[in-house]
């Protein structure tokens, strides 16, 4: 079922009294539609099929997906298994679950359910705004920075990882230039960057991704900035296909490359990038665009969507927590035994 679009700021997830609505962002830019969400099956469906995505926003559906499942008395267990299994490399989703899980056992009702995952997302927008403030406080004079897929509010509960230190950036007048990859082959930067940058008229151009090196090499990027979907205890990223690309060409034209995370992205228990698993998705996203070919029926294509950027590319790490530089195992397992900053 579809509702009206609501105005104003980019909300992907809104709790509506008795139900959720998703911002369709298959259909963007060209369409602002919410669907209308009643079931912990149908938040999984939505988040399979990226209705809603980006590591953060994925979490909060899903809490919200298991506050449904309590409110119409569906099997608990049920639900939590079914929303774990709808995406694989963001880590945000099991923890959320998670968090939800240890309510469950504690004995909270279908209220104390929706509270808990109201609270996920509030403290998922406020955690945004300290990474911003932290990640634009790197910046001594106006940068130029290149950012991969989409890490905005669409991606979060509001304001963004990579692209909310960019907003910030852009508010305190540290920002010249953003360079959007356009990330094949979902075009989360084309369809969902450009458009959160385009809506607050943030500087920005967009590039095909394969144009990064020649950038860098002309000296046009003073940043690479992105998000992560898991951070593993030694400091390893996986984020969105195109990003470990993008970490060996800025180490080779002396470009620094940040990765802004929330804790809730980091797994301390897993030890490596090898260990975290790489989702692939469906051909056809190379092979179609809606619908129309672009490429030879029946060819065969390889989709893996994440990549994994080993820690020793990782310039700066920002985080709500703190900022670390050069992360390994160490630094890592210290900036998770502190407190979020405040
Ligand atoms: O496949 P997606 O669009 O869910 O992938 C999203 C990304 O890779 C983002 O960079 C990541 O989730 C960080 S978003 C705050």
């Amino acid at each position: 079922m579809n509702s009206k679009a609501n105005h104003g700021v980019i909300k992907p997830i809104c709790w509506q009294g008795d139900h959720l609505q998703l911002l369709d962002q298959r259909l963007l830019p060209l369409e602002e539609h919410y669907l209308v969400v009643r079931s912990a099956a149908e938040v999984a469906g939505a988040i399979h099929d990226m209705v809603v995505r980006g590591a953060p926003a994925i979490g909060i559906a899903a809490a919200y997906g298991v506050a449904l499942a309590a409110r119409a008395g569906d099997d608990l267990n049920t639900a939590l298994s079914v929303l774990e299994a709808s995406r694989p490399t963001a880590v945000n989703l099991h923890w959320a679950l998670a968090r939800m899980r240890q309510k469950i056992s504690a004995g909270a009702d279908p209220a104390a359910l929706l509270s808990e995952a109201k609270a996920i997302h509030a403290e998922d927008l406020a955690m945004n705004h300290r990474m911003g403030d932290l990640g634009a406080a790197l910046f001594t004079k106006p940068v130029s920075v290149l950012t991969h897929c989409n890490t905005g509010a669409l991606a979060t509960g509001g304001h963004g990882t990579a692209l909310g230190v960019i907003r910030t950036a852009h508010a305190l007048g540290r920002l010249k230039q953003v360079y959007a990859g356009e990330t094949r082959p979902w075009l989360q930067g084309s369809r969902l960057t450009a458009w959160e940058l385009q809506k607050e008229g943030i500087p920005a151009q967009l590039i095909t991704d394969s144009a990064a090196a020649s950038l860098m090499a002309r000296a046009a990027v003073d940043w690479v900035i992105v998000g992560a979907d898991r951070v593993a205890a030694n400091g390893d990223v996986a984020n969105k296909i195109g990003t470990y690309s993008l970490a060996v060409l800025a180490r080779h034209h002396g470009v620094k490359f940040m990765v802004v995370a929330p804790g809730t992205t980091v797994d301390l228990t897993t030890a490596n990038g090898s260990e975290i698993p790489i989702e692939e998705r469906s051909s056809r996203e190379l092979t179609e665009f809606r619908g129309q070919a672009t490429a030879p029926a029946g060819f065969p294509a390889l989709n893996p969507v994440f990549d994994v950027t080993p820690a020793t590319l990782v310039d700066v790490l920002v985080t709500d927590r703190g900022v670390i530089h050069k992360p390994d195992a160490a630094s890592v397992a210290e900036l998770m035994k502190q407190d979020t900053a405040s």
